[in-house]
């Protein structure tokens, strides 16, 4: 069978080589709402003198215990705040499945491209000397504005990191491993930087810095976690954003950062059909939404509600991340939901890679129409968000699939394919959930 259509998901690495200044000469900004800052005790730092007389490890708690005032400093920047749009193009543009955004990351800011990942909160990206990685690292001995994180810290905590070492060159440091996409795992240190979002910069970001990798789903230049929990986007920018931000993907065929990241409650939609968010303590990352059942044209599919139902202790549910590339539904429902579009479609059926609901693109015009039922807000899914083409343009399939038999069978993700050309509008405050169609091709 033709898997090409499978391309898109491989990984290829590109290769670039760099040149390294320790500590480049810092340019005059021309914008004058780049807030760029420069850390104080950086190694390139221009306010050199007097050097602090306490050990590293001490300067780094110190600055930790001025948390607070950095959040001020953030929550002083909200007022009249220009609209922050952070460009998104679909992963192509480095050979992966899932959606990037241009961030920009220490002092001078060095260009990343970071996958979005609304279940994740805590972000990570290959530096410099990486194991594993490709080439395109962030290398943090050319950022002035560069700091490690003590293995005493709750930020260390919060991102799992493990016991302090007791011996050797990491002592001190915060080190935690992490597996990811199944098949895959790295090690990184917690580090702190300037963190650069369109035109905001958000002071001392917590992140991973990447040392090892093994496996081929780490996304090649790094992830910017955006969900609910404490270390992501919204935790680490206080007030500046009020809890609120959207994005809009792009077709994944686009090849353009035409798409939109757009964080804090300037510029979003002003009509917009909203569903609440729900909060499972259990997995305090994730955007649970209440997903009261599906349609396939005009027939309501028949799916029991137990498998739809937001179950906090099992985790069962509905939720939806920018983080997965295709939609799944637990078994029972995903099954019920192909039953009801393959009565309605004109087959022969095959199965293409992970689609088991392949025709003949001749039979597109009648394939049905998907409907997504949430509390008080239904989605009519463009066809393009339904249906997916072989390379070769003779086959359609339906762009979903059944929940991998794993401890995560009882939950449904609404993934990429099913959100492109669409707002969604994550609105932590008031606790809910928009969706808008818009296109961002
Ligand atoms: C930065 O660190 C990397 C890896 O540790 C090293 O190979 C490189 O020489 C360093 N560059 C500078 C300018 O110090
Ligand atoms: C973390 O990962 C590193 C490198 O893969 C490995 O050597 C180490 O044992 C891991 N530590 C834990 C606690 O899993
Ligand atoms: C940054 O600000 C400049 C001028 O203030 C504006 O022209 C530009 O569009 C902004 N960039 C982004 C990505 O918002
Ligand atoms: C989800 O919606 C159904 C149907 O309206 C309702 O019975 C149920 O209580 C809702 N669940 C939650 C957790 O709000
Ligand atoms: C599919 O069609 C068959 C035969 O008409 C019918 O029995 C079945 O209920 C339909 N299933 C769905 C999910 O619509």
């Amino acid at each position: 069978m033709d898997s090409t259509i499978f391309a898109i998901f491989f990984i290829a690495f590109l290769a670039t080589t760099r040149a390294f200044d320790p500590c480049p000469t810092l340019k005059p900004k021309s914008d004058a709402s780049d807030l760029s800052i420069i850390h104080i005790y950086g190694k390139c730092s221009p306010f050199d003198s007097p050097k602090p007389t306490s050990s590293w490890a001490t300067t780094v708690l110190n600055m930790a215990a001025k948390d607070p005032q950095r959040l001020s400093y953030l929550s002083s920047l909200v007022a009249s705040k220009p609209v922050t749009s952070v460009p998104i193009a679909p992963g192509q543009v480095i050979n992966i499945g899932n959606y990037v955004a241009r961030v920009k990351i220490g002092t001078p800011p060095q260009l990343m491209f970071m996958v979005l990942d609304t279940s994740a909160d805590t972000a990570w990206l290959p530096c410099n000397g990486c194991t594993g990685c490709s080439s395109t690292t962030f290398s943090p001995n050319t950022s002035s504005s560069y700091l490690t994180v003590d293995c005493a810290t709750s930020e260390c905590v919060q991102a799992h990191g493990l016991s302090c070492p007791t011996v050797g060159p990491t002592l001190g440091n915060c080190l935690f491993n992490q597996s990811y996409g199944g098949d895959s795992s790295f090690s990184a240190m917690l580090s702190r930087d300037n963190l650069q979002l369109a035109n905001d910069t958000i002071p001392s970001y917590v992140f991973g810095c990447i040392g090892s990798v093994s496996g081929k789903s780490i996304p090649p230049q790094g992830l910017l976690g955006l969900g609910r929990g404490s270390l992501s986007v919204l935790s680490q920018s206080g007030s500046l954003y009020s809890g609120v931000f959207s994005y809009c993907l792009p077709s994944f065929r686009s090849y353009y950062f035409s798409g939109s990241l757009r964080l804090g409650p300037n510029g979003q939609p002003k009509t917009i059909k909203y569903t609440p968010l729900l909060n499972n303590p259990r997995r305090p990352s994730l955007y649970y939404v209440n997903l009261t059942g599906i349609s396939v044209g005009r027939v309501k599919v028949p799916i029991a509600q137990e498998l739809l139902d937001f179950n906090p202790t099992t985790g069962g549910g509905t939720i939806i991340d920018s983080g997965t590339v295709i939609t799944r539904f637990v078994p029972d429902a995903y099954n019920a939901i192909k039953e009801a579009f393959r009565n309605q479609t004109q087959g022969p059926f095959s199965s293409l890679g992970a689609f088991d609901t392949c025709f003949s693109v001749t039979h597109e015009e009648v394939a049905p129409k998907m409907t997504l039922h949430f509390s008080g807000l239904d989605i009519v899914l463009p066809m393009e968000n339904t249906l997916i083409h072989s390379s070769a343009g003779s086959l359609a399939c339906l762009a979903m699939a059944s929940a991998p038999n794993n401890v995560n069978s009882v939950l449904n993700v609404i993934a990429n394919l099913q959100q492109q050309n669409l707002r969604i509008l994550f609105d932590t405050a008031n606790s809910r959930v928009g969706i808008a169609r818009e296109i961002c091709n």
